[in-house]
């Protein structure tokens, strides 16, 4: 019954969370004088990087301040930091047991595609030399809505050419397994068990995710 798995990025493959955190505390610090600290982190993940920048303005009380040129000018800064601290990235950076697993699903013949928030997502790919694991990746930038809209999910099922009901999704965040299951997908959460009580199987971190749980669950 399932032909295919469709996998956020950030916190199931790699974790670039840290690195976004401090391109955006440099851009957040210099150029809008707001501090941010780790707890305005995990509001950001997943979120786009236009959403991002809304959420940092709203946590320094800022929200009204900058054009829409200017907002753009600021995220393009953050970017620009951004992509040269993921410039180090080697496969190395693999979180625990993934290369397994995709090895596992790649020699069963499974479907592979990345459903992932970020426009860097393919460069991120190819500095951990995952590239060629994955048969679709959807561009974040035909999108209309984001996590946890269904649409990056589906979107993700379709490039692979199988129906929802046939695809497994991977993510470790609430707004992304929400996604999944709004698309009528198998949901695999990674992390706590309680704040991914939406999945349909949660395995505690990387190194646990197992094809043959997987592939018995969700049977
Ligand atoms: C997601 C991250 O994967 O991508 C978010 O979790 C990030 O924190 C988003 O804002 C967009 O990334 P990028 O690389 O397009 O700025
Ligand atoms: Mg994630």
């Amino acid at each position: 019954m399932i032909k295919g798995f469709v996998f956020d990025l950030d916190g199931v493959i790699t974790d670039t969370a840290r690195y976004h955190y401090q391109a955006w505390a440099q851009v957040a610090e210099e150029m809008l004088g707001i501090t941010i600290d780790p707890s305005v982190n995990e509001g950001l993940k997943g979120v786009s990087r236009m959403d991002s920048l809304e959420v940092i303005l709203k946590f320094g009380h800022q929200e009204d301040r900058y054009s829409q040129e200017e907002k753009v000018r600021i995220a393009t800064a953050k970017n620009d930091r951004y992509v040269a601290l993921i410039s180090h990235m080697t496969p190395d950076d693999i979180l625990p047991g993934m290369k397994r697993f995709l090895n596992a699903i790649k020699a069963a013949g499974y479907g592979i595609a990345l459903a992932s928030a970020s426009r860097n997502a393919p460069r991120i790919l190819a500095g951990l030399s995952l590239s060629d694991y994955f048969d679709a990746v959807v561009d974040p930038a035909t999108l209309t809505h984001g996590k946890p809209d269904p649409e990056i999910f589906t979107r993700g099922a379709e490039l692979l050419g199988i129906a929802p009901a046939e695809a497994v999704g991977l993510e470790d965040a609430v707004a992304g397994i929400a996604a999944i299951k709004a698309a009528g997908e198998f949901a695999v959460g990674i992390g706590d068990a309680k704040l991914l009580s939406q999945a349909d199987l949660v395995f505690a971190n990387t190194a646990e995710v197992n094809l043959a749980a997987i592939e018995q669950a969700a049977r």
